[in-house]
């Protein structure tokens, strides 16, 4: 059962009803004014940082799950009726509800009693504001009188302190109204120098600041007692509750429509200059009331739209495929592209399973996301590889995360993830081989943020490296630490105390405790780092991490190999874990998956074994297991990963972060075929016919998909911000479609189902466009390439002449 549809000419997703199974969210901006928009217009808005600049207020965990947002009421002055054009949260019954999720807008549209609304919700670039633009069309036959209401509820900035200090909070809240302009300053009396400002184009009847009195005594958003009376009462907010709502009156003849622009803002002033006058407490609204001029203008407004949309088209036009698959093309064209964006702007932080306080931006997870964005936004993803290594350890090791306002590194969610350093490498890698600016390898970055240690950054990626050497376990394997990439594999946690956080208890010393996934992020880190010496001129370096890459490889072929599959780990009894020795969890995605993907194991068929393996052992319908069978039971050696009912998150769920690394290691052994399937399994657009199951998002990954031991099996959960976006986005672009970026060219190696007859794609890589071409002429996947015309040996397209704007690639596939 489908809830909407894609409108791929429009880059939109449209949904079409809006009950769907959970909230269908979007993301508004795209630089530092951040807003979450559900199909219902729930949400809310931070500047930069969802924890510490939270603009609007929400309730999550909220019943229904999406409540407060964005809300605008419209009210019939001769019945009295009102409605929310939305839907929530009046939930009247809407005649044509859509709701457009587009690229950085949303627009929510619907008709109730011969009144047109039309909601377009967007952030312009550049601006730290976002604008909600409501047109009202009258088709009734004779005239109608309405009122509209807006509403936002403001957050006391610190979203975790606004949801529990109630002592303080009800106390501090503070506002002031100039024409019409809602201006809320709590806390800028004193160490703050931002406030909000929420305004409104037209005339206004009257405005409410007070919560309550908006609503009234034992009332709910549903039925506030100045909409049901048709008139606002300009109250003036001290402390309790600050919200914004405008009153304006309409008067539409038939036919008629009119457009009413609300603004909701974030402003910065200079410390010296909060105040106006100076020796006053008012604020100092100059610079906010030049925004506020300019996009109150309906022109302007459409204007910072257009160029919104321009914007989006310059960025998803880097990469553009033409599969015959429309799920393959719409995902990596407009959807996947776009998740990519979000988790570079979010990282973990706020979605609606992402409570915006809980976590900052994570190392590990920041670094994988560079490989689905760094071809949009180069420069940033400079920058952000910069700020992840100044929070990275003297020891080459790193804080599992860093607040991004503060760019600082904290333990709040444990450090001592000993897989983390060897993302950073794998970052880098990345960003080398997608910008070919080998510079930022002599950047100075300092560790743990701390002056006066900074080394080029070429020294951070040889910490990483050695960060595991200096830490091998009783067989030659890397020590695991906390855990590695699945944070639920606790082995050195041994928790009995309920409440206890299973990324920051550690109840032994970690000597023992190995991981096999280490170990194969380690040969495909160090075999990039032995790339990178090279190309720095140094050989003699390089060598090394080759010798310790083939050693580590042989000490996964005799401790890492099961007989039919790679083990996963040894815990702190150092027994295997993920062996046919164990009752539960015999099997594991990630060592198949990794070892398989960084090429251990393609020339003894120990790869297409542990891919056979986990076909047999782990695959569904609906995506590849975690792990199998599922722990029925809490293992107080393994953590908690064994805390979750079985077939949920990790233990044996569908985590779709690694399928993406089965589908990549079936296309390092050549099975085009085997690599689209999986791909196709939890490719979002692919199960929208089963909405119904699948729950969340169709546009977007969810990072789980309940496994097979889930009563809920197929269903999604916590969708948006999970490192499924990029590695799915990297597997089907450079190794299903394999158009790979190199250190030194272009790489064509397509590895795509035998039925397909060739695709074509668009790359803008190092400032030249490839129009790229490929052809099956046999059914294998061996690769023969024509540029410009010419043919030339292997296929590798080399780096054009500078001033080349494009190349003509093709590819013959046999
Ligand atoms: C989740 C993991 C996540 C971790 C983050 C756990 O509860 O199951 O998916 O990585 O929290 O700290
Ligand atoms: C989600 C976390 O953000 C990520 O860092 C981790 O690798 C996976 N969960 C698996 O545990």
């Amino acid at each position: 059962m489908k809830y909407g549809y894609f409108d791929d000419q429009n880059r939109e997703y449209v949904i079409t009803q809006p009950d769907t199974p959970l909230p269908w969210i979007n993301y508004l901006g795209c630089q530092a004014y951040f807003g979450i928009i559900s199909n219902t217009a729930g949400g809310y808005s931070f500047y930069r940082d969802a924890r510490l600049r939270r603009i609007t207020r929400y309730r999550y965990n909220n019943a229904p799950f999406d409540f407060g947002g964005r809300y605008i009421y419209l009210r019939d002055e001769v019945s009295g009726g009102f409605w929310s054009p939305s839907w929530q949260p009046t939930r009247r019954k809407l005649e044509h509800y859509s709701c457009r999720h587009g690229m950085g807008y949303t627009t929510i549209a619907s008709h109730h009693d011969g009144i047109e609304a039309s909601t377009r919700y967007f952030v312009p670039l550049d601006e730290n504001l976002e604008i909600w633009q409501l047109t009202v069309t009258n088709h009734r036959p004779q005239a109608a009188d309405l009122s509209a209401f807006s509403i936002a509820e403001f957050c006391l900035w610190d979203a975790q302190d606004d949801s529990t200090n109630f002592q303080r909070n009800f106390n501090i809240g503070e506002v002031e109204i100039e024409n019409g302009v809602i201006y809320h300053k709590t806390e800028y009396r004193e160490r703050r120098d931002h406030f909000a400002f929420f305004a409104c184009s037209e005339k206004i009847a009257g405005f409410d600041t007070q919560r309550d009195v908006f609503l009234g005594p034992y009332r709910g958003w549903d039925n506030p007692a100045a909409v049901e009376r048709g008139q606002s009462s300009n109250s003036v907010a001290h402390g309790w509750a600050p919200i914004g709502s405008h009153h304006v009156k309409l008067s539409l003849k038939p036919g008629e429509s009119r457009q009413i622009i609300f603004l909701l803002g974030y402003q910065e002033n200079p410390r010296d200059q909060k105040f106006d006058p100076p020796d006053s407490q008012i604020l100092n609204k100059k610079a906010a009331k030049c925004v506020l001029a300019k996009y109150l203008v309906a022109a302007n407004a459409d204007a910072a739209f257009e160029k919104l949309r321009a914007y989006w088209d310059e960025l998803l036009g880097l990469c553009q495929v033409e599969t015959p698959d429309v799920h393959t093309n719409r995902m990596v064209n407009v959807w996947n592209a776009y998740q990519c964006m979000a988790t570079f702007n979010m990282s973990r932080s706020a979605s609606f399973y992402e409570s915006g306080i809980g976590r900052g931006l994570g190392f590990r997870d920041s670094n994988q996301d560079l490989l689905g964005f760094v071809h949009m936004v180069p420069g940033r993803a400079r920058e952000r590889i910069l700020d992840l290594s100044a929070t990275q350890l003297p020891s080459g090791g790193a804080y599992h995360q860093y607040q991004p306002l503060t760019k600082r590194g904290n333990n709040d969610v444990g450090s001592g993830f000993n897989d983390d350093p060897h993302w950073l490498i794998v970052g880098v890698a990345a960003y080398l081989k997608e910008t070919g600016d080998w510079s930022i390898l002599d950047e100075p970055v300092p560790y743990d943020n701390a002056p006066g240690s900074e080394t080029p950054l070429y020294e951070h990626l040889q910490r990483s490296f050695r960060y595991t050497l200096d830490r091998l376990g009783p067989h030659g394997l890397p020590l695991i630490g906390r855990a590695d990439w699945n944070d639920c594999l606790n082995l050195n946690c041994f928790s009995d105390t309920p409440g206890q956080s299973f990324q920051t208890t550690t109840n032994k010393d970690g000597k023992v405790a190995e991981s096999v996934f280490i170990a194969g992020l380690f040969v495909l880190a160090g075999r990039e780092l032995a790339e990178i010496a090279r190309h720095r001129g140094l050989t003699a370096e390089a060598s090394g991490y080759l010798a310790e890459v083939a050693k580590m490889e042989a000490t996964v072929r005799q401790h890492g190999w099961d007989g039919e599959w790679f083990v996963r780990a040894y815990d702190d009894f150092g027994r295997k874990v993920g062996s046919k020795e164990n009752a539960e969890g015999k099997i594991f995605i990630e060592t198949q998956g990794f070892c398989t993907l960084a090429g251990i194991g393609l020339e003894d068929g120990l790869a297409v074994r542990a891919l056979e393996s986990t076909r047999k052992m782990l695959a569904t319908k609906h995506g590849i297991v975690l792990q199998q069978p599922a722990y029925s039971r809490y293992y107080l050696e393994l953590g908690e990963i064994s805390s979750y009912p079985p077939g949920y998150k990790e233990n044996a769920g569908i985590f779709c972060h690694n399928n993406p690394w089965v589908i990549i290691g079936e296309t390092r052994v050549g099975n085009g075929d085997g690599a689209h399937d999986y791909y196709s399994r939890i490719n979002p657009s692919a199960r929208e016919d089963i909405s119904e199951v699948h729950r969340c998002e169709p546009y977007v990954y969810a990072q789980m998909i309940a496994g097979r031991d889930a009563p809920t099996h197929g269903e999604a959960k916590n969708s948006w911000l999970t490192g499924t976006a990029a590695w799915n986005y990297y597997a089907i672009t450079q190794w299903i479609l394999g158009i790979r970026t190199g250190y030194d060219g272009l790489l064509i190696a397509p590895v795509i189902p035998a039925a397909w007859r060739g695709f074509k794609a668009t790359r803008k890589f190092r400032g030249v466009t490839y129009r790229i071409e490929v052809e099956r002429a046999g059914r294998g996947n061996q690769v023969s390439l024509e540029v410009d015309g010419a043919p030339i040996q292997g296929n590798l397209v080399p780096l054009p002449p500078p001033g080349t704007k494009t190349v003509a690639v093709k590819a013959t596939l046999r």
